[in-house]
């Protein structure tokens, strides 16, 4: 990384060497355009960034950074005994007397994957604002950016300063971001930052908020999780209706990229690398995250979200609720009843 000045440092944001010594580059061809037309100020999008302006916060003075986190610590009898009975048992590659360096692991796993998906939201947002021609969603993507830059700057505090470990980006999510930031067409850049990323990490957010058992964690989580929404909200304004005016072959497109899209993230959550770093039985590790009943029903919980706003706008087509069904990110009942 570039040289830091002498005054910042010592700044934590800097000291993460795991994840800045390789730069990830992406070629990219696409159109920016200006737009001359300053007159619309009364839409839903210019009511979003009117909130965004109402709910900046300030990483830096907002969060308790006191409190000290220490990581490794034994589970309580209490959560180890609950944890234990879910994640020990026939199948799982963690012995008992491993399960308090999972939930750490799992923790630091969890917060690097925020990290890396928040500066990817950073930098795919920043090209909206390049290249969507509304001058209202040119402004609203400006101030996401902002609230990204504190996303980034609050987990890369938090995992360097309190939990002292990080984890390289996860392969799914890198392919994903690659994949947004080498598109010329904004309105998948929407769907796959907007609707697909933010989706899953606003309701991740929330069940780490209650599940992290730090104060620390919790609070970053949920001042993030409440941007997260209005970043949602952002997406389903700016596509309602859209796909309604586009030709087959644009649609095709689109389910194309979805479907790819949630391929990549419904492997995102296999601990892996996790797996490999705790040098347990990876193929083992593997099967557990695919086929355990907490697992499934995790990542079932993740994409309720996505599969919700992919409704609203129209894609949940035949095909993507057959790939949702057939890579058990939704049960067939709940897909029943969103017809
Ligand atoms: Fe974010
Ligand atoms: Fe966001």
């Amino acid at each position: 990384m570039t040289a830091v000045p002498e005054e910042t440092a010592d700044a934590t944001f800097f000291t993460l060497d795991a994840v800045t010594a390789d730069l990830m580059e992406v070629d990219a061809r696409f159109r920016a355009c200006l737009n001359w037309d300053y007159g619309k100020r009364d839409g839903r999008v210019w009511n979003l960034y009117e909130k965004n302006k109402l709910n900046q916060w300030n990483a830096t003075t907002d969060i308790d950074w006191d409190h000290e986190v220490d990581f490794g610590a034994e589970l309580s009898e209490e959560n180890g005994a609950r944890l234990a009975s879910f994640v020990v048992g026939e199948g799982s590659p963690v012995p008992r007397e491993l399960l308090t360096a999972f939930r750490w692991e799992y923790q630091a796993w969890m917060c690097s994957q925020f990290l890396h998906g928040e500066q990817g939201a950073l930098v795919t947002t920043a090209r909206l604002v390049e290249t969507v021609p509304d001058m209202e969603a040119k402004t609203y993507a400006a101030s996401q950016v902002a609230d990204e830059a504190r996303h980034v700057e609050a987990f890369a505090r938090y995992v360097d300063e309190k939990l002292g470990t990080v984890y390289p980006i996860n392969p799914g999510l890198q392919r994903l971001l690659h994949d947004l930031l080498s598109e010329s067409r904004w309105d998948i850049v929407y769907l796959g930052m907007q609707v697909v990323v933010e989706g899953l990490a606003i309701t991740g957010l929330r069940l780490a908020s209650s599940g992290f058992g730090d104060p620390v964690i919790r609070q970053i989580t949920r001042m993030v999780a409440s941007d997260e929404a209005r970043h949602i909200a952002f997406g389903v304004t700016a596509l309602t209706g859209m796909y309604n005016e586009v030709t087959a072959a644009e649609l095709k497109d689109r389910e194309d990229f979805l479907l790819e899209s949630i391929r990549l993230m419904s492997r995102r959550f296999m601990l892996r690398e996790v797996w490999e770093r705790m040098e347990l039985d990876v193929e083992a590790g593997l099967r557990f995250a695919r086929t355990n009943p907490m697992m499934a029903t995790y990542r079932q919980m993740l994409f309720q979200q996505v599969i919700h706003v992919l409704r609203q706008l129209g894609m949940l087509s035949e095909k993507v609720k057959r790939l949702l069904l057939d890579e058990n990110l939704v049960r067939p009942e709940i897909m029943a009843a969103t017809r």
